[in-house]
Order: structure tokens, then C-alpha cells, then sequence
């Protein structure tokens, strides 16, 4: 069972004026490396499974109710599966990426599938114990810091994927640390530093 959280003008078919959104009409080329996007763009690559590691690890730490935004490659969602959690909601707004994601975890029975944008499924959302949020091309990011306070329970640990390499508060949490993680990657067309600074957020109820 999934539930379909897709809303019309939530997603932008068109590519029109409201910002740049993943392209659903778009067919979705996969490999044992990588996905992209028909027309080129890289979506997620292999190289970034140690990075996954460490975040699943982060937010999986005291176990509990688990939020993922972007299943990709399924690479961060296979490695939260490792860790002893609670339940594990999964947010997915590309059909061709959502069927691979009920495929694999049609055998699972704490996994909680959502179709659409996650900003669209906020109201579906419940409240987590750790959450990993790793879209691409969502012009709805800038709401993320917004949802926070309203989805994490006290000592919630959030990460997200930070593109530059420095300490980069994206979303100007307080208390944001970063871990620095050595990564290779190779040549490719949206990173290529050789440390991955990895945002650590945990969230106080006060
Ligand atoms: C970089 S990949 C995630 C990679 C994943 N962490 C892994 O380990 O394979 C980004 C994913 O976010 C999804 N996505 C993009 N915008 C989204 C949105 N607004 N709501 C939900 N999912 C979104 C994409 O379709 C894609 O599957």
C-alpha cells in the first residue's frame, strides 16, 4: 500500500516560470552507477554510497520513526534498512524512481510510501526520530527549515546533501555541525571535491 500525494500545479510538467522541478515526463536512464534524467543530468551516482552511509548512521542513531525525501537509487534507503528502526517513510515524486521503490520494498513491512513532492505530502508527514533530505532540481527546499519544527520530535537528527565544499547552512538551523568526509568521486557533472561536508542537525524542543 502507498499513499498518492501528488496535487496538480505541484509538480511542473512544462518547465514553466514557477522554478526549476524534477521533469515527470522525463524518462529515467539507470545503471549499476547511476541514474539520470533523459535529456543528461546526473540524478545520483554510486560514489556517494559511503556519504549515504554516514548520513544513515547519523540519523539512525537512537533508532525510532525515520523519514527519507528522495529515494534515487534506493542506496541511503538499503542502508537505513541496516540500522534498527522503528518505521521508515519515503517520499518519491518521479514514477519511474516510485515503481522502484515499491518494488523493493513490497517484502518490507515498516516502510511507508508516498508519491508526489514532499512539500504536496507535508500534511501526511508525521513526526520522526531522524530524517535524510536529498531532492534534486525542488524548488520547494527553501520550505524545508519551516517544516523541521513541525515534523521532528526533541533530539530528532536531520541531515540533508550539501553541494559545496564548506560548512554551508543551507537551511540556517542553529546549532548546525558538520562532519568532513573524505570522498573520490570521479569525474562527474555535479561534484567533484574531494571532502563532502556533511550537515548534522538535531533538533531541540524547547
Ligand atoms: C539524489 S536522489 C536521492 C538519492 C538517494 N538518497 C539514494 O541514496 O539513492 C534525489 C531524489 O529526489 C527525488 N525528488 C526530487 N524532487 C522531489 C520532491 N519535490 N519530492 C520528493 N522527491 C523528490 C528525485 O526524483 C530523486 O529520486
Amino acid at each position: 500500500m502507498y499513499l498518492v500525494v501528488m496535487e496538480l500545479g505541484e509538480t511542473n510538467k512544462n518547465k514553466d516560470d514557477e522554478g526549476d522541478m524534477m521533469n515527470l515526463d522525463e524518462m529515467i536512464i539507470k545503471n549499476n552507477d547511476s541514474i539520470r534524467i533523459e535529456s543528461g543530468a546526473i540524478i545520483m551516482h554510486a560514489w556517494e554510497t559511503p556519504i549515504m552511509a554516514r548520513m544513515a548512521e547519523f540519523i539512525c542513531q537512537d533508532g525510532g520513526d525515520i523519514l527519507e525525501v528522495g529515494f534515487g537509487m534506493g542506496i541511503s534507503a538499503r542502508l537505513i534498512q541496516k540500522h534498527d528502526i522503528k518505521s521508515h517513510d519515503i517520499v518519491e515524486i518521479h514514477p519511474d524512481i516510485f515503481k522502484d521503490l515499491e518494488e523493493w520494498s513490497k517484502d518490507k513491512n515498516d516502510i511507508n510510501t508516498l508519491f508526489g513532492d514532499w512539500w504536496g505530502a507535508r500534511d501526511w508527514l508525521k513526526t520522526y526520530d531522524g530524517i535524510l533530505f536529498d531532492t534534486y532540481l525542488d524548488k520547494h527546499v527553501p520550505e524545508f527549515k519551516n517544516l523541521i519544527p513541525t515534523i521532528c520530535n526533541d533530539e530528532c537528527k536531520v541531515t540533508w546533501w550539501n553541494n559545496l565544499p564548506k560548512d554551508y547552512n543551507e537551511h540556517q538551523l542553529a546549532g548546525v555541525e558538520f562532519e568532513i568526509l573524505h570522498v573520490q568521486p570521479p569525474v562527474n557533472d555535479y561534484f567533484n571535491h574531494k571532502t563532502f561536508h556533511m550537515p548534522k542537525y538535531i533538533h531541540n524542543e524547547i
